[in-house]
This record gives C-alpha cells, structure tokens and sequence, in this order.
C-alpha cells in the first residue's frame, strides 16, 4: 500500500522587525521628589530607575503604538502585514479595542487587528498569539506591539507606584517561517493565577465597578499595587517560567546569551536571574532609562540592546515577563538579522 505523504510541517513565527519609540517629555527621579516624599537615591537603590518618559497630555496609547509599529515595519523591510496586534492595559478606551485604529493609521486598513490584554506578561502572551495564528496558517505577516501608558492611570501622589512606570511602545514584525530558522519563537510557557488578582488592579472602568452602580473613587481610578507581594511573586514566578522553558528546549542555563525579562524593577531581575545561575551581566535591562514600561518593555528593551549591538544575529535570547493577573510567560529565539537594525535613539527618530 502507498504510504502517505507526511503533511508538512505547520510554519513558524519568525522575527523580522523590531523598534522601540517612547515620547519625548522625560521625568527624573529628581523631578518626582518635588511633589512627592522621595527621593534620587532611595528610587535608584530600591529599582534601578533613574528617569521615565511620559505622554504629553492628549497623547494616548495608540499614538506611541503607530510610532513604534512605523518603525518595526520599515526595519522588516516590507511594510504590510496581514495582522495586528495590540498588548495593553491602558487601551485608548474600554470599547473599541486600540488595534484596528493603529492597524488603519499604519495604511494596514482590512487587517484582522485585535488587543491582547495580560498585563505586563503582554508581550509574550501576543508572541504566543502571533505564532498561533501563523501555525494555523490564519496570517502569513503579524505587526505585534506592546504599548502602555502608564501615566494615564497611576496616581501621581502615590510614591510607591509613581517612581516605577513610564509611558512607551515597542513593536516587531514576524513572519512565516520554518522553526530552524534564526528569529523563530517557540517553546512557550504561559501561566496565570487568578486568586491573586487584587495585588495589581485598576479598579474602576469595567463592568465590576459599573454594575455595582456607583461612581468610583480617586482611589479605585487609580493603578494599585501591593509591592511587596508583587516582589515575591516576580521573583519566582518569573523564575519558574524561565527554568520550564529552558526545560521544554533542552537548553542549559549556560545556552542562554542573553536574558530579556519585562523591566519591573533591577533588584526583581537581579534576583531572577541569580535564581536560574545566570551572570547579572547577560540580563538585559534598560529600565534605568525608561522604567517599568508595561507591555512595552521588553521589546523596548530588545530595541535598544539590538540597536546598541550588544544582541547580534546568532545570539541566543531567554525572555521572560511577569505582570497582573497574576501572568507570567517564557519564550525562546535565537536573534535574526533584520533588514534594518532599530535606531540607536529611543525617542522621536
Ligand atoms: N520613596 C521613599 N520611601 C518610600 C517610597 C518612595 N518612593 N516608597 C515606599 N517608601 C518607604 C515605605 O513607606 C517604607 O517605609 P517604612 O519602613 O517607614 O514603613 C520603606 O520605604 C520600605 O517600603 P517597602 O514597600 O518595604 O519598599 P520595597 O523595598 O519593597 O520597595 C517597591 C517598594 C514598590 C519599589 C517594591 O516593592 C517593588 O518594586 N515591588 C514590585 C513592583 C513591580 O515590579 N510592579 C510591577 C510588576 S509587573
């Protein structure tokens, strides 16, 4: 009997534009010791933070998405793309969703454009979202971009999370490709715990608050975060998700030339990475410059490390994030050339 021909392997997603764009207005540490009871130096010591950019008023989450996607898709080489998707957690507004506007004001009007929403695990869970939709052969191009603005919904009083958040958009561009080739992303962990919901919240604005038919508070308007917990649960979760996804690949700790983790705060990705024995100096963080960016985070992290030629094509990269929900999520690639590197700048190009 003829046997029958293996059906071929589904395609993978592989990277092949990246950018990084955050707005230009800049506060540093000092500035925020103005109005609130800090200071340069506990900021610093207790996160890693020197300064953060934040929006100009009027500018909302979609504007830093275009500008980021902008750039990811000129550096691709090739400036369409059949779906995009936008992570975030401050969305233009509650209905509708933030990327079919970008998807229309980037000239990508018919693309299917959808947001993804885990908090700051964004990023990696719209990887695993873009994968799948190429694995299923439901897109054959997919414009992904983490953007946050997180000055819209912090309370500018509160010192414990006023100090941590800027405002920012990263972007890349994947295509369909095969899982050998360099860029191709893969051997996810995804993970959630939903008893922990109320460490991270923005209370009001869903229908929670709305159908208990009241208006909310100044306080339930705003980001909360009980830090502390926060701390605790970063650290190992993040950690754990690492060690199942080195696990899934059979890498070694020692295979991994570059860890990119969400950027929440330099003791948690210190801690991390010591954790899973990893050299502090082959974590990539930038969040000195920029602060916790949300879902933009890494892959303005990976702009810039990219666009400082300390990650080149062949490099291998562990990247891991954790955020609200609680989420957290691994992913393994191996770093491609692009058909134009990212800007060195990180502001208006
Ligand atoms: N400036 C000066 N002092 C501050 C301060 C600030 N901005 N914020 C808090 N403090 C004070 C506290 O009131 C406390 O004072 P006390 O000892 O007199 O009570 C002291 O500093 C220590 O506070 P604590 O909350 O224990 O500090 P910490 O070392 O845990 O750091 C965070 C606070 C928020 C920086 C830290 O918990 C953190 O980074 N958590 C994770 C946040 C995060 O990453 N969130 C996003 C996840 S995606």
């Amino acid at each position: 009997m003829p046997s029958k021909n293996p059906s071929p392997p589904a395609p993978a997603a592989v990277l092949c534009g990246l950018a990084g764009w955050v707005p230009p207005g800049v506060v540093t540490n000092d500035d925020l010791a103005v109005r609130l009871d800090t200071d340069d130096l506990w900021i610093r010591t207790r996160t890693g933070i020197r300064r953060r950019h934040v929006a100009d008023a009027g500018q909302a989450t979609s504007d830093l998405a275009v500008e980021a996607g902008r750039r990811a898709l000129r550096s691709s080489g090739d400036e369409t793309a059949d779906s995009v998707i936008v992570t975030t957690t401050t969305p233009d507004r509650p209905c509708p969703a933030t990327a079919p506007v970008v998807a229309t004001r980037l000239g990508l009007a018919g693309a299917a454009a959808f947001d993804v929403g885990a908090v700051c695990t964004g990023f990696v869970y719209g990887l695993a979202t873009a994968a799948g939709l190429i694995a299923a052969g439901v897109a054959r191009r997919v414009l992904l971009i983490g953007a946050d603005t997180y000055s819209t919904v912090v309370d500018p009083l509160d010192r414990t999370s006023a100090i941590l958040f800027g405002d920012g958009a990263g972007a890349v561009v994947l295509r369909a490709g095969d899982a050998d080739e360099p860029g191709a992303v893969g051997h996810f962990d995804l993970g959630s715990d939903g008893a922990h919901e109320d460490l991270i919240t923005v209370a009001a604005g869903g229908s929670r608050q709305r159908s208990a038919g009241f208006e909310p508070t100044r306080a339930e308007r705003h980001f909360a975060m009980r830090g502390k917990e926060v701390y605790r649960h970063a650290v190992t979760r993040m950690a754990a998700s690492a060690r199942t996804t080195l696990g899934r690949a059979g890498w070694k700790t020692d295979d991994v030339d570059h860890f990119v983790p969400h950027q929440a705060n330099l003791r948690i990705l210190h801690s991390v990475a010591d954790d899973l024995g990893l050299p502090r100096e082959r974590c990539v963080a930038h969040l000195d410059a920029v602060g916790n960016t949300g879902a933009a985070s890494i892959p303005l992290a990976l702009a810039d490390a990219v666009a400082e030629r300390r990650i080149r094509p062949g490099d291998r990269l562990l990247l891991t994030a954790f955020g609200g929900g609680l989420t957290w999520g691994s992913c393994l690639t191996t770093w491609p050339g692009l058909a134009e590197a990212p800007q060195p700048k990180r502001t208006t190009a």
